[in-house]
């Protein structure tokens, strides 16, 4: 990281796009920089037509970033700008910029760093009413939401062009004020689950049949991937058994890659005295081939070929049953239904013992980037609105910290399982 970005005040990335609100940019640079925290302004070169770089250089009292080709700035550094800051806010976000960001584009400077971003990303629109309310503008504003990105407004009132509507920025202060109570919110996520340790197994399994082939399922491993790193957000020391997925380990996250059920059932046992909460998210193969063929099986005449399978151990269940009399670890299981999701899912969650059981609907959640759940525990059933698998996992995280309740070793089953 570049000298300049070093830094131990709180560090903001503010953007700017071309918009007349250009100039309230100004004002809420003012601001941060009272309020003590470090501001490194990125415009397009939209923007710079609206204010001067030299006005926002002079009230940061740090370089403005305009051009990703700029001779003057390594080509690279914008990408590292945003790495150890609070947040990218990019006030104004005009029509156009908000459908770059949603197709996640890269071609200009800040487009791509908002693509490579690690913080929080706020957008505060601006723009003429009828852009605003346009489907297409509609459509990008909701990927942003599905992708993690708080929008801030707009206002409604009179706007530059004269007409009166939706799709003023809001004002430099109230900016501001939602930076830091999201920042707030985030700084209470990161403790919800601080010295805890946390047990996930994600994924599917794979049974062999023989050394090529064997039985697995259409399992992706995103929705486990996601909870592991939300807990690890929300302060928890965490291990996540994986099964066969290709997917990267959250940074924070302690993996174990096992193969088969069996394998999943070993790491879960070799790891669960240590835990605090585990969390069941894998499409565990209920059954093996008794006898795996230890060459590859050969074509046969005969027109059928029977395979016989055995049941595999059930993790959650055997948990269960190792704490009937002392529960030491918060157990909470997924059901994957096709039918039925509550009733099947509050049926299972009763025959496994758990205070908690998130249960969804196979055929939407298998492979897919967002999901929706219905959380069953002791007083009902509890449905949540469809949304991306990243967001859902913290919101996951913030029901499982709700309902843990740590078990002092003379307080155990003192937790009213159900
Ligand atoms: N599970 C487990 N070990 C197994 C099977 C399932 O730990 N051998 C866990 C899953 O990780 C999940 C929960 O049990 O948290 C429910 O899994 P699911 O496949 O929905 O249910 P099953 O118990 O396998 O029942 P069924 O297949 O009949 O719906």
């Amino acid at each position: 990281m570049a000298d300049h970005m070093k830094t131990s005040q709180p560090r903001i990335v503010l953007g700017i796009t071309g918009s007349i609100a250009a100039y309230k940019a100004a004002e809420l640079t003012r601001l941060w920089v009272k309020a003590g925290i470090t501001v490194d302004v990125v415009m397009t070169e939209a923007a710079c037509r609206f204010i001067a770089p030299l006005t926002l250089q002079a009230l940061s009292g740090r370089p403005v970033w305009t051009a990703m080709w700029d001779g003057s700035q390594d080509g690279m550094q914008h990408i590292a700008l945003s790495r150890g800051a609070q947040a990218i806010v990019v006030a104004p976000a005009s029509a156009d910029f908000l459908a770059r960001t949603a197709q996640g584009r890269a071609d200009e400077a800040l487009s791509a760093l908002c693509l490579a971003r690690e913080c929080p990303m706020f957008v505060a629109p601006a723009m003429n009413v009828q852009m605003w309310t346009h489907p297409a503008t509609q459509r990008n504003v909701a990927r942003l939401r599905a992708d993690g990105v708080k929008v801030l407004g707009p206002d409604s009132g009179e706007l530059a062009c004269g007409e009166i509507g939706e799709g003023r920025m809001l004002s430099p202060e109230a900016i501001a004020a939602a930076v830091s109570a999201h920042l707030a919110d985030d700084a209470a996520f990161g403790t919800l689950l601080a010295g805890r340790r946390v047990l996930l197994t994600a994924g599917p399994t794979f049974e062999a049949i023989d050394p090529v082939r064997g039985l697995t399922n259409r399992s992706s491993g995103k929705m486990g991937f996601a909870l592991a790193q939300a807990a690890a957000q929300a302060g928890a020391e965490v291990t996540l058994i994986a099964g066969p997925v290709a997917l990267p380990t959250p940074s924070g996250v302690t993996r174990v890659d096992v193969i088969s059920a069996q394998d999943m059932a070993d790491a879960v046992f070799a790891h669960i005295d240590r835990a605090d909460i585990f969390i069941g998210v894998a499409a565990v193969a209920d059954y093996a081939p008794a006898a795996p063929a230890a060459q590859k099986i050969k074509k046969e005449t005969s027109d059928t070929l029977t395979l016989t399978l055995r049941p595999t151990v059930d993790i959650l269940a055997e948990l269960a049953k190792r704490d009937e009399r002392a529960p030491k670890v918060f157990r909470v299981g997924f059901a994957a239904e096709t039918q039925d999701i509550a009733a099947l899912g509050e049926a299972k969650r009763r025959r496994k013992h758990l205070p908690l059981l998130i249960a969804n609907r196979a055929q939407d959640a298998i492979n897919a980037d967002d999901n929706e759940v219905i959380l069953l525990d002791d007083d009902g059933a509890h449905p949540l609105p469809r949304m991306d698998k990243t967001l859902l996992a913290r919101r996951l995280v913030e029901e499982i910290a709700r309902r843990f309740v740590p078990l002092s070793p003379c307080g155990r089953g003192a937790r009213g399982e159900g």
